[in-house]
């Protein structure tokens, strides 16, 4: 009898071990892209490196498309642990640090790889950290970008966007870089731009070659004006509680595999700076609009004091580090 009591304890025992192994971690990961696109294809990398690295321990489901969150909200879904990771613009953080403003500043970078050299700086890497106090990590930076202002009317000079429409992402320095072209912004979710152009309830709005591409938006814009004047970049974005709560060992794996999903986005990022202006170009749906550099020096004449208004929210030091990243090399 005695046992016969012992190896049942000992079968439940080993039934628990067993279960509490078995038990699999789900880390939903939720954005609003197309997956052709540099950050659809970063989270697809990384499903494809954390699963074959910790196959039956971790998990990786990835909503593209705004399916499960659009925008700002998934930042709410993850505070909530309803999703464990997204990767949203940096214009999208304003409810929880005005510091990333900075990624929001017109005509700032002179290019990607000037972006690239802050965000890996010590300033840029210091505004990884910049909500922990809300209880959200960010665990790195992914590029898409340099934004480009389409419209239906021919942009060439800062006049001929008086009185548009344009939609924006969520930030109030977007606000302010339209306002002082005398355009009209309108903050609208992602996923709601290709019918709000379609319909001519808007006549513009501002994005990467990718984004324009992926979304079709170029079908219903008859310009694209290559102003290079601003940059869609990402921050990869998890609670903190959920990060610190993985076992160090998975922690380190997730971590490396991030890392290397990121290197491959930043490549098709690359890429599709040319190959999607291309596409968009050989389509002929819409035209593209060089600026001269007489022109191009009246769009920054006219943005460029938006800097000062949004100095005391970001802060000078951290606008002076990013400037400074277009001197190196
Ligand atoms: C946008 O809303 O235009 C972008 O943030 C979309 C994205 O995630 O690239």
């Amino acid at each position: 009898m005695r046992f016969l009591k012992i190896s049942v304890t000992a079968v439940a025992l080993v039934f628990a071990a067993t279960s509490l192994q078995a038990k699999e971690i789900v880390i939903k990961f939720s954005h609003v892209v197309a997956e052709n696109t540099p950050k659809g294809k970063m989270a697809n990398k990384f499903k494809e490196l954390v699963e074959k690295r910790l196959p039956g321990k971790v998990k990786v489901q990835v909503f593209p498309n705004s399916q499960l969150y659009g925008d700002n909200k998934v930042l709410e879904a993850i505070l909530l642990g309803d999703v464990q990771l997204a990767a949203p613009s940096l214009s999208k953080f304003g409810k929880y640090t005005k510091k990333l403003q900075v990624f929001d500043l017109p005509f700032l970078f002179k290019d990607i790889h000037a972006v690239g050299r802050f965000q890996g700086g010590p300033v840029g890497q210091k505004l990884l950290m910049s909500m922990e106090s809300k209880g959200l990590t960010g665990l790195g930076y992914l590029h898409n970008g340099l934004k480009q202002l389409s419209a239906s009317r021919a942009l060439k000079v800062p006049s001929d966007a008086n009185g548009l429409k344009f939609r924006i992402q969520s930030s109030d320095v977007l606000v302010a870089q339209f306002e002082a072209v005398k355009a009209l912004p309108l903050k609208k979710p992602f996923s709601e731009v290709f019918t709000l152009l379609q319909t001519k309830a808007i006549d513009g709005q501002e994005n990467t070659w990718s984004n324009i591409y992926s979304k079709k938006f170029f079908e219903v814009q008859d310009y694209v004006t290559e102003s290079n004047h601003g940059l869609i970049d990402y921050l990869i974005v998890t609670s903190t509680e959920f990060w610190k709560g993985l076992p160090a060992d998975i922690r380190g794996v997730v971590s490396k595999s991030m890392n290397e999903a990121v290197a491959h986005g930043n490549q098709v990022a690359l890429d599709k700076a040319t190959s999607d202006r291309k596409r968009i170009a050989d389509s002929g749906r819409s035209k593209i609009l060089q600026l001269s550099a007489g022109d191009r020096a009246k769009w920054v004449e006219a943005m460029k004091p938006v800097w000062k208004k949004f100095e005391g929210q970001i802060g000078k030091d951290i606008i002076d580090a990013a400037v400074k990243s277009n001197m190196m090399n």
